[in-house]
C-alpha cells in the first residue's frame, strides 16, 4: 500500500459535517457498498463511510464488475437517509463532489458524463453506484487513481488520474477532499439548495449525438437538456423529445 493511505492517515478528523465524520478503514473488503449496507443495518448514522484499499468484489452500474487492485483505487461507500425529493440528487451530488475533488487536487479538467461516470479529459475514471435499501441509501464511488488501465482487460476505454496526468496522485488529499466536497453538498440539499444547474454545467453530454440503451428501448438523437428530477432529455431525428431516468449512454462527436 502506498504510504499516503493507510489506516491512520485516513481516520484523521476531518472538518465535515456529516459525511466522513466517522470513517471506518478496511484494507480489503467485498465491496464497500456491501460493508456500509451491513452498517446501516447495525444502526450507523447518516456520513458514516468506509473507505479500502483494495475491494475484490466491486460493483458498478448494470452489475459490471469494478475494478479496484491494492493501492490503485479511492473506493468509498456512505450512508445517508434523504427525504423523497434529497433521493433523486444523491448520484449527482456525489459526481459534482467527485470532479471537484479532481478538479482541485489535480487540476485536471473533470467533468460528467450523464448520469454519473467521472471523466477527466473525457475519458472515464471514476464512477457512482447508488443503492437503496429501505429508507437507507448507500452511495459508493470509485475513482481510478494511479492505475494503469492498460493493464486491466475489463477497463477498455477507461483511464485514470495517474494515467491522465503522467504522475501519481495522493489517494489521500484527493479522499479527503471529495469527502469535504460531498458533505458540503450534501448540508446543501438538506436545506432545499437546488444543485440541478451546477451538475447540469458539469455535464459533458448535454448538446452531443448519443445513444440511450435501456432494458427495452435504444433512442439515438441530440441530449438536450436534463430536467427538475435529473431525468435526460434526448431530441430523436424525427424532432419526437424522449425523457431517460436511467439508462447507459454513449456519446459520438
Ligand atoms: C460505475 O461507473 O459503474 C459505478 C462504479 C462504482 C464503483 C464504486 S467503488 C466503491 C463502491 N463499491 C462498489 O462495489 N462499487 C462502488
Amino acid at each position: 500500500m502506498p504510504p499516503d493511505m493507510t489506516s491512520h492517515s485516513v481516520l484523521e478528523p476531518l472538518d465535515t459535517k456529516i459525511v466522513g465524520h466517522t470513517i471506518e478503514y478496511r484494507a480489503e473488503v467485498g465491496s464497500t457498498n456491501d460493508v456500509a449496507r451491513a452498517a446501516a443495518a447495525a444502526g450507523a448514522p447518516d456520513g458514516w463511510t468506509v473507505v479500502a484499499d483494495t475491494q475484490t468484489a466491486g460493483r458498478g452500474r448494470f452489475n459490471r464488475r469494478w475494478l479496484s487492485p491494492p493501492g490503485s483505487s479511492i473506493a468509498t461507500s456512505f450512508i445517508l437517509r434523504p427525504n423523497e425529493h434529497e433521493r433523486h440528487w444523491l448520484s449527482p451530488m456525489a459526481a459534482l463532489a467527485a470532479a471537484r475533488a479532481i478538479e482541485v487536487q489535480t487540476g485536471l479538467h473533470a467533468t460528467l458524463k450523464w448520469p454519473n461516470d467521472i471523466l477527466a479529459n473525457s475519458r472515464k475514471v471514476g464512477g457512482v453506484l447508488v443503492e437503496a435499501d429501505g429508507a437507507v441509501v448507500i452511495i459508493g464511488v470509485g475513482i481510478n487513481v494511479n492505475f494503469d488501465p492498460r493493464a486491466h482487460i475489463e477497463t477498455t476505454g477507461s483511464s485514470s488520474l495517474s494515467a491522465e496526468m503522467g504522475v501519481t496522485v495522493s489517494r489521500l488529499r484527493l479522499l479527503r477532499q471529495l469527502l469535504r466536497e460531498t458533505d458540503q453538498l450534501w448540508l446543501r440539499l438538506r436545506r432545499g439548495d437546488n444543485i440541478r444547474s451546477e451538475w447540469q454545467a458539469k455535464l459533458e453530454t448535454l448538446g452531443k449525438a448519443v445513444r440511450m440503451q435501456t432494458p427495452t428501448a435504444i433512442v439515438t438523437g441530440i441530449a438536450e437538456a436534463v430536467d427538475e428530477l435529473g431525468a435526460l432529455i434526448i431530441r430523436d431525428s424525427g424532432g419526437s423529445c424522449h425523457r431517460f431516468m436511467a439508462g447507459e449512454v454513449t456519446m459520438h462527436t
